[in-house]
């Protein structure tokens, strides 16, 4: 097979097995991924298909969501990454984005207790700024209450588009020149990685999108420069444990060469 072929293959995997205990018996504990970012996408076709409601996609995929959180913290892995709404999605109608900011309003005050007792610290990237009130101080009541947590970083991106967050980078850097903190040639790629909203963490090693779309949407452009995709079909109210299970296995069976040439 052409190797083009066997990477678009592996791109969606139709082979895997479908029960945990064989997926987790296929799992190298060792070679996880430090970081996964999920695009949590088809909540509106998951609800269409079934005659209801976007709204009632889009509290399923939340439900998606608690689960994928809590297999990470079980699994050790060290940080998820979730696109729960982005700068572009302002353009949706307006009993939608109500929809969705009052949906994480509720996921904040729910789940708070039990992401503080599992240890997960729970992050909000994104231009917070910009949302709500009562949003916004979900997000600073998740980011307190949660601090002290050292099993799992969540990162939910909210109010989040990646050519926003480097332009905020290339802003605060802009600042630092003109005060006369930085000099115009100390700007190498680390400086950039500190002055992102995930600074301090590891690039993504696997990038899952759901819902069979193969597009990037202005999600983590940076910080994605040698992630692995996996793309799946199933729609993110579908995903659950055996689906992250299968994405991890796949990318366990990928050779990663960061641009260099593996012997
Ligand atoms: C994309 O699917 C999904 C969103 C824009 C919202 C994602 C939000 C959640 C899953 C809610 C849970 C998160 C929190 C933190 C409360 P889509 O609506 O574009 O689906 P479609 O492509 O099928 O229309």
């Amino acid at each position: 097979m052409l190797k083009g072929a066997v990477n678009r293959r592996r791109a969606t995997e139709k082979d895997l097995p479908r029960d945990e205990k064989t997926l987790r018996s296929l799992l190298d504990p060792s070679r996880l991924p430090r970081h996964v970012a999920v695009i949590m996408d088809g909540n509106g076709r998951w609800a269409v298909k079934r005659g209801l409601p976007r709204s009632v996609g889009h509290r399923a995929g939340a439900d998606s969501l608690r689960e994928i959180v809590h297999l990470c913290a079980e699994l050790g892995i060290g940080v998820l990454s979730a696109y729960a709404f982005s700068t572009e999605n302002w353009r949706r109608p307006s009993e939608e984005v109500n929809f969705l900011m009052n949906l994480f309003v509720e996921y904040a005050g729910r789940e708070v207790g039990e992401l503080k007792r599992n240890g997960i610290r729970t992050r909000v990237i994104g231009r917070v700024d910009g949302l709500p009130p009562e949003v916004l101080d979900a997000v600073r009541m998740l980011e307190e209450e949660t601090r002290e947590g050292t099993r799992l970083v969540l990162n939910l991106a909210v109010n989040y588009g990646a050519r926003w967050e480097i332009v905020d980078a290339v802003r605060a850097i802009a600042g630092e020149v003109q005060a006369g903190k930085l000099e115009p040639e100390e700007i190498d790629e680390a400086v950039i990685g500190t002055h992102l909203y995930t600074a301090g963490l590891p690039d993504p090693d696997l990038r899952i999108r759901p819902a069979a779309e193969f597009r990037v949407s202005n999600f983590l452009l940076w910080q994605l420069a040698y992630t692995e995709f996996y793309i799946t079909p199933v729609l993110w109210p579908d995903f659950g444990r055996v689906d992250f299970l299968q994405a991890l296995v796949s990318y366990q069976r990928r050779e990663r060469r960061f641009g260099g040439v593996n012997r």
